[in-house]
Protein backbone atom coordinates (compact mmCIF):
# COMPACT_ATOMS: atom_id res chain seq x y z
CA UNK A 1 0.00 0.00 0.00
CA UNK A 2 2.56 2.03 1.26
CA UNK A 3 4.90 1.50 -2.53
CA UNK A 4 1.01 2.07 -4.64
CA UNK A 5 0.63 5.59 -2.99
CA UNK A 6 4.70 6.34 -3.86
CA UNK A 7 3.41 5.76 -7.60
CA UNK A 8 0.61 7.67 -7.06
CA UNK A 9 2.55 10.38 -6.02
CA UNK A 10 5.07 10.56 -8.35
CA UNK A 11 2.98 10.25 -11.49
CA UNK A 12 1.14 13.44 -9.69
CA UNK A 13 4.15 14.86 -9.79
CA UNK A 14 5.00 13.88 -13.67
CA UNK A 15 1.36 15.82 -14.29
CA UNK A 16 2.26 18.79 -12.73
CA UNK A 17 5.74 19.59 -14.01
CA UNK A 18 3.66 18.19 -18.08
CA UNK A 19 0.53 20.65 -16.91
CA UNK A 20 3.54 23.11 -16.02
CA UNK A 21 5.84 22.42 -19.61
CA UNK A 22 1.96 23.02 -21.61
CA UNK A 23 1.48 26.04 -20.54
CA UNK A 24 5.36 27.29 -21.05
CA UNK A 25 6.28 26.14 -24.11
CA UNK A 26 3.65 24.61 -26.05
CA UNK A 27 2.09 26.76 -28.93
CA UNK A 28 -1.70 25.87 -28.04
CA UNK A 29 -0.33 26.35 -23.82
CA UNK A 30 0.80 29.66 -24.23
CA UNK A 31 -1.79 31.23 -26.02
CA UNK A 32 -4.88 29.32 -24.44
CA UNK A 33 -3.85 29.09 -21.20
CA UNK A 34 -1.08 31.78 -20.89
CA UNK A 35 -3.62 34.10 -22.17
CA UNK A 36 -6.15 33.14 -19.32
CA UNK A 37 -3.74 33.72 -16.55
CA UNK A 38 -2.53 37.31 -18.16
CA UNK A 39 -6.64 38.00 -18.39
CA UNK A 40 -6.78 37.13 -14.84
CA UNK A 41 -3.34 39.46 -14.06
CA UNK A 42 -1.42 36.69 -12.63
CA UNK A 43 2.40 37.15 -12.97
CA UNK A 44 5.18 34.90 -14.38
CA UNK A 45 6.41 34.37 -10.61
CA UNK A 46 2.72 33.98 -9.72
CA UNK A 47 2.44 30.93 -11.86
CA UNK A 48 6.13 29.59 -10.84
CA UNK A 49 4.63 29.61 -7.51
CA UNK A 50 1.88 27.87 -7.49
CA UNK A 51 2.85 25.40 -10.01
CA UNK A 52 0.30 26.20 -12.17
CA UNK A 53 -0.49 24.40 -15.63
CA UNK A 54 -2.56 23.96 -18.67
CA UNK A 55 -4.02 20.89 -19.81
CA UNK A 56 -4.39 20.38 -23.59
CA UNK A 57 -7.82 20.12 -25.32
CA UNK A 58 -7.42 16.51 -26.74
CA UNK A 59 -9.12 13.21 -25.58
CA UNK A 60 -5.31 11.69 -24.25
CA UNK A 61 -2.95 13.96 -24.74
CA UNK A 62 -1.73 13.46 -21.13
CA UNK A 63 -2.23 10.10 -20.87
CA UNK A 64 -0.69 9.13 -23.73
CA UNK A 65 2.89 11.04 -22.53
CA UNK A 66 2.90 9.65 -19.24
CA UNK A 67 2.53 6.15 -20.58
CA UNK A 68 5.11 6.54 -23.01
CA UNK A 69 7.47 7.36 -20.22
CA UNK A 70 6.70 4.52 -18.73
CA UNK A 71 4.01 5.58 -15.95
CA UNK A 72 1.30 2.51 -15.13
CA UNK A 73 -2.43 3.03 -16.11
CA UNK A 74 -2.91 2.02 -12.95
CA UNK A 75 -1.84 4.71 -11.21
CA UNK A 76 -3.09 7.18 -13.76
CA UNK A 77 -6.62 5.61 -13.19
CA UNK A 78 -6.23 5.82 -9.12
CA UNK A 79 -5.14 9.40 -9.11
CA UNK A 80 -7.94 10.21 -11.33
CA UNK A 81 -5.45 11.55 -14.02
CA UNK A 82 -6.74 9.39 -17.05
CA UNK A 83 -10.72 8.15 -16.84
CA UNK A 84 -10.91 4.49 -18.26
CA UNK A 85 -14.37 3.50 -19.64
CA UNK A 86 -15.15 0.28 -20.33
CA UNK A 87 -16.71 -0.41 -23.22
CA UNK A 88 -18.93 -3.65 -23.59
CA UNK A 89 -16.01 -5.68 -23.42
CA UNK A 90 -11.96 -5.49 -21.80
CA UNK A 91 -10.10 -4.85 -25.26
CA UNK A 92 -12.77 -2.01 -26.49
CA UNK A 93 -11.30 0.19 -23.32
CA UNK A 94 -11.37 3.86 -23.95
CA UNK A 95 -8.99 6.39 -21.79
CA UNK A 96 -9.27 10.04 -21.93
CA UNK A 97 -7.89 12.88 -19.70
CA UNK A 98 -9.74 14.12 -17.09
CA UNK A 99 -8.56 17.40 -16.77
CA UNK A 100 -8.67 18.45 -20.81
CA UNK A 101 -8.88 21.45 -22.02
CA UNK A 102 -8.82 23.20 -18.52
CA UNK A 103 -5.82 25.49 -16.40
CA UNK A 104 -4.41 23.40 -13.44
CA UNK A 105 -4.15 24.11 -10.07
CA UNK A 106 -2.04 22.08 -8.56
CA UNK A 107 -2.87 21.03 -4.48
CA UNK A 108 -0.02 20.71 -2.33
CA UNK A 109 0.50 18.94 1.02
CA UNK A 110 1.83 21.01 3.81
CA UNK A 111 5.46 19.41 2.36
CA UNK A 112 4.74 20.48 -0.91
CA UNK A 113 3.72 16.57 -2.68
CA UNK A 114 1.32 17.09 -5.27
CA UNK A 115 -1.53 15.61 -3.72
CA UNK A 116 -4.34 16.12 -6.37
CA UNK A 117 -5.30 18.86 -9.17
CA UNK A 118 -8.45 21.62 -9.44
CA UNK A 119 -8.95 22.76 -13.04
CA UNK A 120 -10.69 25.38 -14.09
CA UNK A 121 -12.55 25.88 -17.91
CA UNK A 122 -11.67 28.31 -20.40
CA UNK A 123 -15.04 28.78 -22.16
CA UNK A 124 -18.58 29.88 -20.81
CA UNK A 125 -19.71 26.67 -21.43
CA UNK A 126 -23.21 26.61 -18.69
CA UNK A 127 -23.64 22.78 -19.08
CA UNK A 128 -19.87 21.96 -17.91
CA UNK A 129 -18.01 22.87 -14.09
CA UNK A 130 -16.52 25.90 -13.80
CA UNK A 131 -14.09 23.19 -11.71
CA UNK A 132 -13.02 19.81 -11.96
CA UNK A 133 -11.24 18.69 -8.96
CA UNK A 134 -9.06 15.34 -8.52
CA UNK A 135 -11.43 12.41 -7.08
CA UNK A 136 -10.41 11.40 -3.75
CA UNK A 137 -7.79 8.98 -3.71
CA UNK A 138 -4.97 7.24 -1.42
CA UNK A 139 -3.22 10.03 -1.36
CA UNK A 140 -5.99 12.65 -2.22
CA UNK A 141 -8.02 13.58 1.02
CA UNK A 142 -10.70 16.59 0.28
CA UNK A 143 -11.96 17.24 3.87
CA UNK A 144 -7.76 16.59 4.99
CA UNK A 145 -6.12 19.52 2.48
CA UNK A 146 -6.00 23.28 2.52
CA UNK A 147 -5.20 24.65 -1.15
CA UNK A 148 -1.94 27.20 -1.03
CA UNK A 149 -0.65 25.49 2.57
CA UNK A 150 2.46 24.72 1.20
CA UNK A 151 3.20 28.26 -0.14
CA UNK A 152 1.42 29.73 2.98
CA UNK A 153 2.91 28.12 6.04
CA UNK A 154 5.75 30.30 6.47
CA UNK A 155 3.76 33.35 6.39
CA UNK A 156 1.54 31.83 8.51
CA UNK A 157 3.87 31.27 11.26
CA UNK A 158 5.35 34.69 11.13
CA UNK A 159 1.92 36.74 10.89
CA UNK A 160 0.57 34.34 13.86
CA UNK A 161 -2.57 34.60 11.51
CA UNK A 162 -4.14 32.47 8.65
CA UNK A 163 -6.52 33.90 6.10
CA UNK A 164 -9.25 31.60 4.94
CA UNK A 165 -10.92 32.11 1.49
CA UNK A 166 -13.42 30.35 -0.57
CA UNK A 167 -11.21 29.51 -3.93
CA UNK A 168 -8.36 29.11 -5.65
CA UNK A 169 -8.11 31.99 -7.44
CA UNK A 170 -8.56 34.09 -3.81
CA UNK A 171 -5.62 32.52 -2.28
CA UNK A 172 -3.35 33.09 -5.39
CA UNK A 173 -4.13 37.11 -6.05
CA UNK A 174 -4.05 37.30 -2.40
CA UNK A 175 -0.16 36.02 -1.92
CA UNK A 176 0.44 38.05 -5.46
CA UNK A 177 -1.03 40.66 -3.31
CA UNK A 178 1.50 40.96 -0.57
CA UNK A 179 -0.66 38.84 2.01
CA UNK A 180 0.68 35.10 1.92
CA UNK A 181 -0.98 33.36 5.21
CA UNK A 182 -3.81 32.54 3.06
CA UNK A 183 -5.11 29.62 2.21
CA UNK A 184 -8.77 27.52 1.02
CA UNK A 185 -10.75 25.01 1.58
CA UNK A 186 -11.82 24.70 -1.74
CA UNK A 187 -15.30 25.33 -2.02
CA UNK A 188 -16.57 22.91 0.51
CA UNK A 189 -17.17 23.58 4.53
CA UNK A 190 -14.14 23.63 6.56
CA UNK A 191 -13.72 20.47 8.83
CA UNK A 192 -12.12 19.85 11.96
CA UNK A 193 -8.56 18.18 10.38
CA UNK A 194 -8.40 21.36 8.26
CA UNK A 195 -8.69 23.63 11.26
CA UNK A 196 -5.88 21.29 13.14
CA UNK A 197 -3.62 22.08 9.91
CA UNK A 198 -3.98 25.60 10.67
CA UNK A 199 -3.85 24.93 14.30
CA UNK A 200 0.18 23.80 14.08
CA UNK A 201 0.81 27.13 12.72
CA UNK A 202 -1.43 29.70 14.54
CA UNK A 203 -4.00 29.55 16.89
CA UNK A 204 -6.20 32.98 14.97
CA UNK A 205 -7.98 32.64 11.98
CA UNK A 206 -9.78 35.12 9.74
CA UNK A 207 -12.55 33.90 7.51
CA UNK A 208 -13.25 36.15 4.84
CA UNK A 209 -16.63 35.31 3.07
CA UNK A 210 -17.35 36.68 -0.83
CA UNK A 211 -19.65 39.42 -0.66
CA UNK A 212 -22.83 37.81 -1.51
CA UNK A 213 -24.72 37.29 1.31
CA UNK A 214 -26.25 33.89 0.50
CA UNK A 215 -22.98 32.15 1.79
CA UNK A 216 -22.83 33.74 5.24
CA UNK A 217 -25.26 32.13 7.29
CA UNK A 218 -24.48 29.15 6.06
CA UNK A 219 -20.99 29.31 6.60
CA UNK A 220 -21.39 30.85 10.02
CA UNK A 221 -22.20 27.42 11.09
CA UNK A 222 -18.98 25.51 10.43
CA UNK A 223 -16.99 28.25 12.53
CA UNK A 224 -18.00 27.15 15.55
CA UNK A 225 -15.56 23.88 14.89
CA UNK A 226 -12.91 26.45 15.23
CA UNK A 227 -13.90 27.91 18.60
CA UNK A 228 -14.03 24.39 19.39
CA UNK A 229 -10.55 23.77 19.12
CA UNK A 230 -10.09 26.76 21.25
CA UNK A 231 -8.89 29.20 18.02
CA UNK A 232 -9.74 32.76 17.88
CA UNK A 233 -11.83 33.67 14.77
CA UNK A 234 -12.21 36.87 13.29
CA UNK A 235 -14.70 37.47 10.36
CA UNK A 236 -14.25 39.95 7.05
CA UNK A 237 -16.87 40.51 4.23
CA UNK A 238 -16.32 41.98 1.44
CA UNK A 239 -18.22 44.64 -0.72
CA UNK A 240 -21.19 43.53 -2.54
CA UNK A 241 -20.13 41.82 -6.02
CA UNK A 242 -16.55 41.71 -4.84
CA UNK A 243 -14.69 38.61 -3.73
CA UNK A 244 -10.98 38.33 -2.33
CA UNK A 245 -9.62 37.74 -5.52
CA UNK A 246 -11.41 40.58 -6.94
CA UNK A 247 -10.34 43.08 -4.59
CA UNK A 248 -7.45 42.21 -4.33
CA UNK A 249 -7.03 42.68 -8.57
CA UNK A 250 -8.48 45.98 -7.96
CA UNK A 251 -6.46 47.63 -5.31
CA UNK A 252 -2.97 47.99 -4.12
CA UNK A 253 -0.80 45.78 -1.63
CA UNK A 254 -1.59 48.74 0.86
CA UNK A 255 -4.61 48.90 0.45
CA UNK A 256 -5.74 45.43 0.65
CA UNK A 257 -3.98 45.25 4.15
CA UNK A 258 -5.94 48.44 5.33
CA UNK A 259 -9.17 46.86 4.30
CA UNK A 260 -8.26 43.51 6.64
CA UNK A 261 -7.29 45.30 9.33
CA UNK A 262 -10.44 47.81 9.45
CA UNK A 263 -12.79 45.37 8.83
CA UNK A 264 -11.67 41.86 10.48
CA UNK A 265 -14.05 41.73 13.53
CA UNK A 266 -14.61 39.28 16.31
CA UNK A 267 -16.53 36.57 14.91
CA UNK A 268 -19.14 36.09 18.25
CA UNK A 269 -19.65 39.88 18.17
CA UNK A 270 -20.44 39.38 14.59
CA UNK A 271 -22.56 36.83 14.83
CA UNK A 272 -24.38 38.83 17.39
CA UNK A 273 -24.90 42.05 15.97
CA UNK A 274 -26.32 39.83 12.97
CA UNK A 275 -28.59 38.28 14.83
CA UNK A 276 -29.29 40.90 16.96
CA UNK A 277 -30.50 43.15 13.92
CA UNK A 278 -32.17 39.93 12.46
CA UNK A 279 -34.61 39.44 15.34
CA UNK A 280 -34.99 42.84 16.60
CA UNK A 281 -38.81 43.40 16.90
CA UNK A 282 -39.75 39.55 17.62
CA UNK A 283 -39.24 37.86 20.21
CA UNK A 284 -39.80 34.27 19.52
CA UNK A 285 -36.78 34.64 16.74
CA UNK A 286 -34.96 36.68 19.87
CA UNK A 287 -35.37 33.83 22.17
CA UNK A 288 -34.02 31.89 19.10
CA UNK A 289 -31.22 34.02 18.34
CA UNK A 290 -30.06 33.98 22.00
CA UNK A 291 -30.17 30.40 21.79
CA UNK A 292 -27.68 30.52 18.84
CA UNK A 293 -24.90 32.58 20.07
CA UNK A 294 -24.61 31.03 23.28
CA UNK A 295 -24.39 27.96 21.04
CA UNK A 296 -21.10 29.28 20.38
CA UNK A 297 -19.50 30.32 23.16
CA UNK A 298 -20.55 26.94 24.72
CA UNK A 299 -17.69 25.46 21.97
CA UNK A 300 -15.59 27.95 23.74
CA UNK A 301 -13.01 25.56 25.82
CA UNK A 302 -11.53 28.40 27.64
CA UNK A 303 -13.45 29.51 30.61
CA UNK A 304 -12.88 32.88 31.23
CA UNK A 305 -12.66 33.98 27.44
CA UNK A 306 -16.45 32.31 27.72
CA UNK A 307 -16.85 35.29 30.37
CA UNK A 308 -15.90 37.75 27.95
CA UNK A 309 -18.19 36.76 25.96
CA UNK A 310 -21.23 36.61 27.42
CA UNK A 311 -20.29 40.14 28.55
CA UNK A 312 -20.10 41.85 24.98
CA UNK A 313 -23.42 39.93 23.86
CA UNK A 314 -25.40 40.66 26.63
CA UNK A 315 -24.48 44.36 25.65
CA UNK A 316 -24.88 44.21 21.97
CA UNK A 317 -28.36 42.03 22.06
CA UNK A 318 -29.13 44.11 25.08
CA UNK A 319 -29.97 41.08 27.68
CA UNK A 320 -28.93 40.53 30.79
CA UNK A 321 -26.08 38.29 31.58
CA UNK A 322 -28.13 36.02 34.20
CA UNK A 323 -30.14 34.84 30.95
CA UNK A 324 -27.17 34.18 29.15
CA UNK A 325 -25.10 32.12 32.17
CA UNK A 326 -28.14 30.47 32.67
CA UNK A 327 -29.31 29.79 29.05
CA UNK A 328 -24.80 28.56 28.74
CA UNK A 329 -25.55 26.50 32.04
CA UNK A 330 -28.15 24.59 30.15
CA UNK A 331 -26.61 23.55 27.26
CA UNK A 332 -23.77 21.90 29.83
CA UNK A 333 -26.84 20.01 31.60
CA UNK A 334 -27.82 18.83 28.29
CA UNK A 335 -24.35 17.53 26.82
CA UNK A 336 -24.32 15.16 29.93
N1 LIG B 1 -15.57 24.99 -6.73
C1 LIG B 1 -15.53 23.69 -7.21
N2 LIG B 1 -16.36 23.31 -8.23
C2 LIG B 1 -17.23 24.19 -8.78
C3 LIG B 1 -17.29 25.50 -8.30
C4 LIG B 1 -16.45 25.89 -7.27
O1 LIG B 1 -14.73 22.89 -6.75
N3 LIG B 1 -18.00 23.81 -9.79
C5 LIG B 1 -14.66 25.38 -5.65
C6 LIG B 1 -13.34 25.88 -6.21
O2 LIG B 1 -12.31 25.47 -5.33
C7 LIG B 1 -13.52 27.37 -6.19
C8 LIG B 1 -14.33 27.58 -4.93
O3 LIG B 1 -15.19 26.46 -4.89
O4 LIG B 1 -12.29 28.06 -6.20
C9 LIG B 1 -15.10 28.87 -4.85
O5 LIG B 1 -16.08 28.91 -5.85
P1 LIG B 1 -16.42 30.24 -6.65
O6 LIG B 1 -16.46 31.40 -5.71
O7 LIG B 1 -17.59 29.97 -7.51
O8 LIG B 1 -15.18 30.32 -7.66
P2 LIG B 1 -13.95 31.31 -7.72
O9 LIG B 1 -12.84 30.71 -6.90
O10 LIG B 1 -14.35 32.69 -7.45
O11 LIG B 1 -13.55 31.05 -9.23
P3 LIG B 1 -13.35 32.05 -10.44
O12 LIG B 1 -12.91 33.35 -9.90
O13 LIG B 1 -12.31 31.34 -11.25
O14 LIG B 1 -14.65 32.11 -11.16
MN1 LIG C 1 2.83 15.21 3.82
MN1 LIG D 1 -18.50 32.08 -4.10
MN1 LIG E 1 -15.41 33.34 -5.57
MN1 LIG F 1 -13.61 34.57 -8.26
Amino acid sequence: KTNERESMYVVSEFAQEYFQDNLKNSELGKAIGGSYFKERGFTEKTIETFKLGYSLDQWDAFTRAAMLKGYKLEFLEKTGLTIVKDEQSYDKKRMYDRFKGRVMFPIHSLSGRVLGFGGRILTSDKKAAKYLNSPESDIYHKSKVLYGIFQAKQSIAKEDNCYLVEGYTDVIQFHQNGVENVVSSSGTALTSEQIRLIRRLTKNITVLFDGDQAGIRASIRGIDLILEQGMNVKICTFPEGEDPDSFAKSHSEEELKQFLEENATDFIQFKASLLAKESQNDPIQKAETIRDIINSIFKIPDRIQQEVYIQECARIMDISEEVLYSTLAQMGRKEI
